[in-house]
């Protein structure tokens, strides 16, 4: 009897209709401002930052040499089956739980519970992964005005090698600890508030951004592209075609973040008809700008050169004094729009643990609503928890968890279309994706190839991730869970 009474607690759901309704009336205190052009504005915010300032060289440089637009085109393709099953739920369940939510609807309390604890997961390690960059760039910048910080405030104070922990002999990293809390207190002040800072920074970045490939295009001299796919190394992965399907997952990194703005459903004026636009929109503006971002840098110096921390502001030096003015903004470009990411990032980590905690799965405390329609306590949390993380450690292991994290979210929402269209056909579904047999299984399939070319000690954690998960689920949202008096 007693392990009938579990099974059924496990497997419990939450009831669709019920949601829709909660959504649709008091709206749990949140407020319903955003526009689609706020939703596209969030996306590009979310989704340009690191991964074209950074990444684009060091892939085009190591993997795939000019041939890294066609790397952006294959990830963006896997990308855009997933975004369509984001948009398809978005739409048809617009609550601020993304994913988690939409599982607690189709496949019961623990598996949510299990992909909750993977989108914090993702958006926790995501957050501070972009501010350690931002860390980097801020320091270059000052440095170019000559100024440096005291070595103790400038690394994380962790390290790991293959030789194991240590200690760097740094304190914290103070300028990724500054960055998240900044963004903290501008998120405190209001999702109106905080989408239009988001505005500003995404017009300049982009504006930045558009200035390089204007700028640049006269620079480009076309026998860097030749050949355009160099020739593989012998080794795989390293050019060739193998080298574009590497450098294909190496810049998946640079589309993450269109996924937050499923999180954002709840804030969002006509979620059914915005989402989805939003979503599409923002994912194929940036695939645009990115393979041509991508052209016009290995068009202008040859891709061999490109391994460095900073490659467009690198390709501007190399031009000589003809474009040196632009360099600085390249850099105060690249600060700002890292900013924005570390913002929408973090906004989906707080709607996270205000969607879970307002199902008691995690303490009340983080579903407390404010007057300004911000969960206070939620947003203050991520931002102390973001602020830790990256102070205290290095950027390789924290972006390796972010990818499979990620990655495992993207897979699940694929199959969970096809799962709610047998189980739950009945339900208005504003927008549908198209070829429903194919494109979420190409989805999934594209994720979990991803998933298996990730180092065996990514997957090591992403266990013990889960573990503790479970271990929280079992201590205490089981017992906690608001689905409790119903399933008595
Ligand atoms: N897509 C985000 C970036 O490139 C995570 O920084």
């Amino acid at each position: 009897m007693a392990k009938k009474t579990f099974r059924k607690k496990i497997f419990r759901k939450k009831d669709i209709a019920a949601i829709l309704h909660e959504a649709g009336t008091t709206n749990g205190g949140l407020k319903r401002t955003l526009t689609t052009s706020n939703l596209v504005a969030l996306g590009v915010g979310a989704i340009v930052g690191t991964g074209i300032f950074v990444i684009t060289g060091q892939a085009a440089a190591q993997y795939a040499g000019p041939a890294l637009t066609i790397s952006f085109i294959i990830s963006a393709l896997g990308c855009i089956f997933a975004g369509l099953c984001y948009a398809e739920f978005a739409a048809m369940i617009p609550v601020s739980g993304s994913v988690y939510s939409y599982s607690y609807a189709t496949m019961g309390e623990l598996f949510a519970w299990f992909i909750g604890w993977d989108l914090i997961l993702e958006y926790l390690f995501a957050c501070s992964t972009v501010a350690v960059g931002w860390s980097g760039y801020m320091q270059s910048l000052l440095h170019g005005w000559g100024f440096d910080l005291p070595h103790q405030l400038t690394q994380a104070t962790f390290n790991h090698s293959e030789a194991g922990w240590s200690f760097t002999g740094s304190i914290i990293n103070f300028p990724a600890v500054f960055i998240v809390a900044i963004i903290t207190s501008v998120l405190l002040s209001g999702i109106k508030q905080s989408a239009w800072v988001n505005s500003v920074i995404v017009v300049i970045k982009v504006s930045v951004i558009l200035l390089f490939v204007a700028c640049g295009l006269s620079f480009i001299d076309t026998s860097n592209w030749i050949p355009y796919i160099p020739e593989n190394t012998g080794e795989f992965g390293r050019f060739g075609w193998s080298g574009i399907l590497r450098g294909s997952a190496v810049v998946f990194f640079a589309y993450l973040g269109f996924d937050a703005l499923s999180t954002v459903a709840q804030e969002t004026r006509n979620p059914q008809r915005d989402m989805p636009k939003g979503i599409l929109i923002s994912l194929i503006a940036c695939a645009i700008l990115y393979v041509v971002v991508t052209a016009v840098l290995t068009g202008i110096i040859h891709y061999s050169e490109l391994n460095v921390d900073a490659p467009i502001a690198y390709a501007i030096d190399h031009i000589g004094a003809g474009l040196s003015w632009l360099s600085p903004y390249i850099k105060l470009g690249a600060i700002a729009g890292i900013s924005s990411v570390i913002l929408v990032m973090m906004m989906g980590q707080s709607r996270i643990y205000y969607a879970i905690s307002n199902d008691h799965l995690l303490p009340k405390i983080f579903s407390k609503v404010n007057e300004r329609g911000v969960p206070q306590n939620a947003t203050v949390f991520a931002g102390i928890a973001t602020g830790l993380i990256a102070g205290l450690f290095p950027l390789n292991v924290l972006s390796e968890l972010v990818s499979i994290g990620t990655l495992m979210a993207f897979g699940i929402v694929c199959i969970s279309v096809l799962i709610l269209r047998k189980t739950h056909p009945e339900i208005p579904r504003p927008f549908k994706v198209p070829v429903v047999w194919l494109f979420p299984i190409l989805g999934a399939f594209f994720c979990l190839v991803q998933m298996l070319s990730l180092p065996a000690a990514t997957w090591i954690r992403l266990l013990l991730w889960t573990l503790i998960g479970f271990v929280i689920y079992f201590l205490y949202g089981i017992r906690h869970s608001r689905l409790n008096n119903k399933s008595k």
